[in-house]
């Protein structure tokens, strides 16, 4: 648990609590969601929040079982914050009104007049007349809580801003949290200073308090990392070995499956930059043999999981008496949802990941990253020294080129595929294109077809390119190349990549698509 002034944020079930997060931490607030149903006021005691934000949900306050906040929340006297929903759960607890009904619900963009009379809360607003918010509302509030005021109005939300400026709660009907909102930062903002948050959640800060962290967990143990060259699992083991040199040992697998240079590269710069222990396990005759034949994606990702976990099982007895198992898991991959739904979700992809791991091998986890969100993970590993290429670079799955291979895998197209790819992001990189991208690859189709060059026929291999722009990997769209750089990019791997004849520029989002062919 870190030391730091805490803001606890509540979930109702937003589409974007997550965003509320992502505008906290730029602010260097620490703070964590938790669902409703998940805090209770022996909760709020031991978490100790110097603030609260209620976030937006998808329910009816009047509805049958209504996700309600937790008792004793407004008794804290501490300043809380609710947003759309979170104001109507307000006001509904506090002795206000809502209603839904015909004509009032309000979807996207509206702009908020002030009133009279101002609030700190909204300190650097209005500066240019009215300020555009997204909405994104079905019932509204109707009558507002005893002790309230207004403070901003718009068109459908007489009670866009509401503050009961004595207890400090504050309520809006509006997303501050989202890009439509433009100046919504402020108010976030101001909302911390009015709590008074000093502002110190660094990345400085956080490794030293990691570093004694992990020293404290792990104390004269040793430590197993599986590296993945990715990084999260790069930060996490510069960290650990910060905190306790060489009883961390890295394992770096290599499946077959990786990039051109890519083992080499992440070898070199454990062993040559940080001198880190590191087994580089080549591996790849006993990936690829298992998945000779495989065509199917699912089985694919079950082989290629079940292959870590023995490889990785042998490696750690190796090293001798490991405890503690070392992974990258970030905050996003912990934030436990709401689903309102109850039903479980589709598994659309068997992702691989280390799961199950532990348990079986007897191992403790050792988790340094689970508070951070992607981006605080890049500023903690330039905080490390970690090159900035690698800092930069984009995501990897484990299954690695197996996925981008559809259909049976075979080391022809595994080379094929190596090589157009690096001409692929080459291309990109020259073109400067490189960090306005979240991930792009090459994939080769299992089919071939027909060209001619020179004079000759040829039947070769189709290639897909795909490159998407995405904020976590969980939503993304094709990123926009222009006609002359997808030309240029086709006509450079054809003639730098045998065995290549035609190559396509893959222009789907996701959903409906995902990331991955596979
Ligand atoms: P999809 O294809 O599901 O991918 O849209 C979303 C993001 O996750 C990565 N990905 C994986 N990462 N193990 C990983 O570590 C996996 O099995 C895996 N499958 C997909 C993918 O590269 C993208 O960034």
């Amino acid at each position: 648990m870190t030391q730091h002034d805490r803001l606890l944020i509540i979930d109702f079930g937003s589409q974007v609590t997550q965003l509320i997060a992502r505008r906290l931490r730029e602010l260097n607030v620490y703070c964590e969601i938790h669902p409703f149903n998940r805090v209770d006021e022996k909760f709020l005691a031991s978490f100790a929040p110097r603030a609260v934000i209620f976030s937006g949900g998808p329910a009816s306050v009047y509805a049958e079982g209504a996700p309600m906040p937790p008792k004793g929340v407004f008794d804290l006297g501490v300043p809380i914050l609710g947003i759309c929903y979170g104001q109507q759960v307000m006001m509904h607890c506090l002795g206000g009104k809502v209603e839904g009904g015909h004509g009032t619900a309000e979807f996207g963009r509206a702009f908020v007049t002030p009133t009279a009379e101002r609030l700190p809360l909204l300190d650097g607003w209005f500066a240019e007349g009215d300020e555009q918010v997204w909405m994104s509302h079905g019932d509204h509030v109707s009558r507002i809580a005893p002790g309230f005021s207004v403070f901003g109005t718009s068109p459908n939300a007489p009670f866009a801003v509401t503050a009961d400026p004595a207890r400090r709660f504050f309520a809006v009907q509006f997303h501050p949290e989202v890009h439509h909102t433009p100046h919504g930062a402020k108010l976030y903002e101001n909302f911390v200073r009015l709590a008074g948050f000093k502002g110190d959640w660094t990345m400085g800060a956080y490794r030293d308090e990691a570093i004694a962290r992990i020293r404290d967990q792990v104390g004269g143990q040793k430590v197993i990392c599986g590296l993945s060259g990715g990084v999260d699992s790069s930060v996490a083991a510069v960290l650990i070995h910060e905190a306790i040199g060489d009883q961390l040992t890295c394992v770096f697998v290599d499946h077959g499956l990786l990039r051109q240079g890519e083992a080499e590269q992440v070898v070199t710069m454990f062993r040559d930059t940080y001198n880190i222990p590191l087994i580089h396990a080549d591996e790849s005759d006993l990936f690829l043999s298992a998945l000779e034949g495989v065509s199917d994606p699912e089985v694919k990702r079950k082989t290629i999981g079940k292959l870590f976990i023995d490889v990785f099982q042998k490696h750690a007895t190796a090293v001798g008496g490991a405890k503690f198992l070392a992974q990258g898991t970030l905050y996003p991959d912990v934030i436990e949802s709401v689903s309102f739904s109850g039903g479980p979700s589709v598994t659309i992809k068997s992702h691989h990941n280390v799961g199950g791991l532990p348990e079986k091998m007897g191992l403790k986890l050792v988790e340094p990253l689970r508070e951070l969100f992607k981006d605080e993970v890049r500023a903690l590993g330039r905080e490390l020294g970690l090159p900035e290429p690698f800092i930069r670079r984009h995501p990897f799955p484990g299954p690695g080129l197996a996925i981008r291979c559809p259909g049976e895998i075979t080391r022809e197209k595994l080379a094929i595929l190596r090589q157009a790819d690096a001409v692929y992001i080459d291309q990109i990189r020259k073109h400067g294109l490189y960090d306005d991208i979240w991930q792009a690859f090459a994939a080769i189709l299992p089919m071939k077809t027909v060209g001619v060059m020179g004079d000759g026929r040829t039947y070769d291999y189709a290639l897909a390119l795909r490159a998407v722009t995405s904020v976590d990997g969980m939503t993304a769209d094709y990123y926009p190349f222009t006609h002359n750089f997808l030309g240029e990019t086709a006509t450079r791997i054809i003639n730098e990549v045998r065995g290549v004849n035609r190559v396509f520029y893959d222009c789907t989002s996701k959903p409906p698509g995902t990331i991955e062919l596979e």
